[in-house]
């Protein structure tokens, strides 16, 4: 199986004075290819690293990571008994009980199969505008407290969201309550049944959060990723379009499968 590492990508023409030239591009043939590098670079992580802090996303595009983490802690003994975890965002309102929380998204596809202790997803159960404030501050505490993030895997989303940090999000937002765009609701409407059933709002970590993980791994699988993967590279860096600010991180790597990458590589 031949994976391809292009740095940068030959077909790329960065639009302006962007520092394209610093982000890895790395390419893989399919799918399970691209989750198998992907988990390689946790699994190297807390290998060298035993106490390491974890920024982790939802969404179907890590699920093959997870798979592959999960079966490397059953089969190889990968231990996660130190690693701390922090994952990008949850819904608001939303129960950590229901099964559309992403706090249940991790537990069933994650953390129920491996030996991690200290797992966090922001608490998106209703309360008062100042209680939301301060969940928000304490979620930024801990991750500090924790020793910041060592590596963060993030998705895109349709509109250029990491996390869920649409549109108009600042390179130096934090943890906080935002509105979700149309399309991304949209893109939620079947897991909810129903668009009319996705919450309005989230609970994210900012841009500027995300941007002091000390390594981003950001992930795109499949064509209907292929245009957005293609702005994220060359359309100007700037808040309209939020994974672009991935290009401004001195240690982030975009892994993309073949079909997300056709039009760049
Ligand atoms: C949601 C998540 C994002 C994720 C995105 C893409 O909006 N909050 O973190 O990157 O979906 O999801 P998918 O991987 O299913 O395309």
């Amino acid at each position: 199986m031949s994976i391809i590492v292009r740095f940068p990508p030959k077909k790329v023409t960065p639009v302006s004075n962007t520092c394209l030239a610093e982000v890895g591009v790395f390419a893989a043939p399919d799918y399970a290819a691209l989750c198998n590098h992907v988990a390689d670079l946790i699994a190297a992580l807390i290998q060298s690293k035993p106490d390491a802090v974890l920024g982790l996303a939802t969404g179907a595009t890590p699920l093959g990571v997870y798979a592959a983490l999960a079966r490397r802690h059953r089969e190889e003994g990968l231990d996660f008994s130190r690693v701390t975890s922090f994952n990008l965002d949850e819904y608001y309102p939303m129960s950590p009980r229901s099964l559309r929380s992403y706090r249940q998204f991790m537990a069933m596809n994650l953390f129920d199969y491996v030996n991690c202790q200290h797992w966090s997803v922001p608490d998106g159960r209703p309360t008062s505008i100042a209680q939301i404030a301060m969940t928000c501050r304490d979620y930024e505490q801990a991750i500090h407290d924790a020793g910041g993030l060592d590596l963060q895997l993030l998705g895109v989303g349709r509109t250029g969201h990491m996390g869920f940090n649409e549109p108009g999000s600042s390179l130096h937002s934090r943890t906080r309550l935002v509105t979700l765009a149309p399309v991304t609701r949209q893109d939620a409407a079947l897991g909810f049944g129903g668009i009319e059933n996705v919450p309005t709002q989230a609970i994210t970590m900012g841009v500027g959060t995300i941007m002091e993980a000390r390594q981003i791994v950001m992930m795109a699988s499949g064509s209907a990723k292929s245009e957005i993967v293609h702005r994220v590279l060359t359309d100007e860096i700037s808040d309209q379009l939020p994974a672009s600010f991935m290009r401004l991180h001195e240690n982030a790597v975009l892994c993309v499968d073949e079909a997300a990458g056709r039009m760049i590589l």
